[in-house]
């Protein structure tokens, strides 16, 4: 028996009809295929998710024996709520395939071989069980089941909706790093609209209206904005201190409110990081907003469970004929959530209580390591803000410019490899990944770089009346204290450089 291996895949023939099979074999003699310019021309300097690929790098050194504080990529930190979990082993058998929903001429839908009253938006229970979430935290009031499409995270649903929709859209800056490409991946024009750290880094509502006159959009516009924002909530350049975050309040969403309505903008509210404000005081466009507003959340953040993938939008009533173009693209792609996940997410969301519970105590361990990173950061001179939602802190290591100069450091990407190999710290780069200058020393920190599940039993075994402290810290967020320390201690010998 002859094996051969054909190259382009590495695959091995193990019979001799395999290899008469293989299309190697087939054009021996023939010169194999060339193929060239296979990228769209407005995707050739597409570059993927920068988070991504630096947790990727990172990773790999890890798995290659280096210790390293991983500061770069803000995952959840927690195990995934328990009353979830419970309901993923219940349901794990649930393994049907569920049916595609297709768009009758009346706009009804008609239901191809199916075995229950199962859509491609989501399971009618998991959608009741999310409309009664968003009244209790977010205050709306009326949300219907119909309004919401349940998808395989809520990054697919923004992708989708962008490629269904005709018109113009429109992304803030600095911001989350995966909207604008979206929008190019959906062949738009995609126009950045510019905010200023004097406005903490909040869209001001003239300046949409600005945007979309001077850029002459007369058709259909959608805005993409995040609120709370990433990784922005801390962000800290020159100028005086800001109150902490870009959280939206009441008279922010009011004024953008208005000027969307009077220019028939759409917005898409990216809120996922609504349950994890500290103070539990994240306020929806959709209150302000309701008929233009697309609510886009999930899992992944507040309930730990981004490997899920399990996001979802709301779409008010007016907009229902996006939802209808969302569903039917859905349905093309990928078809439904995981059945499983569907069916415990239902379930768990109906147990008040342990949700509460939930929230509230990772809320208040993110909350203290934040103001740890902060107090630590600042005490040696380090500027950034302190945080009031998430995951991040915005450092910058302004103090740093004249020691680092004489090393021959002059961007924020060989200040953060220096770090990285002298004091085993992996922070990301502030600059063009969020849209900042390459020279200026500003990285992200994620402070979630410890494994949750011991801390979030302490803390529901002491209770909310006992608070944590610094000690908590040292025992049950040890990487993160650890790191904090090593970078304290590498900013210091580089001021005694
Ligand atoms: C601002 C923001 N929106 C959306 C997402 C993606 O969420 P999902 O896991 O639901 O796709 C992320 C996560 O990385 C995020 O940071």
């Amino acid at each position: 028996m002859d094996t051969s291996i054909n190259a382009s895949y590495g695959t091995t023939a193990k019979h001799d009809n395999d290899i008469a099979r293989t299309p190697s074999n087939r054009n021996q003699s023939a010169e194999k295929a060339e193929f060239h310019d296979l990228v769209q021309p407005h995707l050739r300097d597409y570059c993927p998710a920068s988070n991504l690929a630096f947790n990727e790098k990172v990773k790999r050194m890890m798995s290659e024996g280096q210790e390293v504080y991983h500061f770069g990529f803000g995952q959840a930190p927690f195990p995934v709520v328990p009353g979830m979990v419970m309901g993923l082993r219940e349901y794990a058998s649930e393994n049907a395939y569920l049916p595609v929903a297709a768009l009758r001429g009346d706009g009804t839908f008609w239901l191809w071989k199916c075995k229950h009253v199962w859509l491609v938006s989501g399971i009618p229970e998991l959608r009741e069980a999310l409309c009664s979430f968003h009244s209790r935290y977010d205050n709306l009031s009326g949300l219907h089941p119909d309004q919401v499409i349940v998808g395989p995270g809520s990054k697919e649903l923004i992708y989708l909706l962008l490629n269904v929709f005709k018109g113009d859209v429109f992304v803030l800056s600095p911001t989350w790093t995966t909207y604008k490409p979206q929008g190019q991946l959906a062949h738009h024009k995609v126009y950045v609209i510019n905010t200023k750290i004097e406005n903490g880094w909040r869209v001001q509502p003239e300046d949409i209206e600005k945007s979309v006159i001077e850029n002459n959009v007369k058709g259909n516009k959608i805005l993409v904005m995040c609120n709370p924002d990433n990784p922005i909530f801390d962000m800290w350049l020159t100028g005086p201190f800001l109150p902490a975050g870009i959280c939206y309040m009441k008279e922010h969403l009011e004024a953008i409110s208005d000027v969307c309505r009077k220019n028939n903008i759409i917005v898409i509210s990216d809120e996922i990081y609504a349950r994890l404000h500290y103070k539990q005081k994240h306020d929806t466009l959709a209150r302000y907003y309701p008929e233009g507003t697309i609510l886009s959340s999930g899992l992944s953040k507040w309930a730990s469970a981004g490997g899920w993938r399990l996001g979802y939008h709301i779409y008010p009533a007016e907009l229902k004929v996006l939802k209808d173009a969302v569903k039917s693209a859905a349905s093309h792609t990928y078809s439904c959530a995981a059945a499983p996940i569907q069916y415990a997410v239902a379930k768990a969301l109906n147990n008040e209580e342990e949700i509460h519970s939930y929230i509230i105590h990772t809320c208040r361990i993110l909350a203290t390591v934040a103001s740890y990173c902060h107090r630590e950061l600042t005490s040696v001179g380090v500027k950034c803000l302190p945080s009031t939602a998430g995951y991040y802190i915005f450092p910058n290591f302004e103090l740093l410019r004249q020691s680092l100069r004489r090393r021959g450091i002059t961007t924020c990407d060989q200040m953060c490899a220096a770090m990285f190999d002298e004091a085993s710290v992996a922070l990301m780069a502030g600059g063009p990944a969020f849209l900042r200058p390459v020279d200026e020393f500003t990285t992200r920190l994620c402070y979630v770089n410890f494994d949750g599940k011991p801390g979030l039993e302490e803390s529901l075994k002491r209770g909310l009346d006992h608070s944590l402290d610094e000690d908590f810290l040292k025992t049950y967020c040890k990487p993160t204290y650890d790191g904090i320390q090593a970078i304290k201690s590498w900013v210091k010998a580089q001021l005694e450089k």
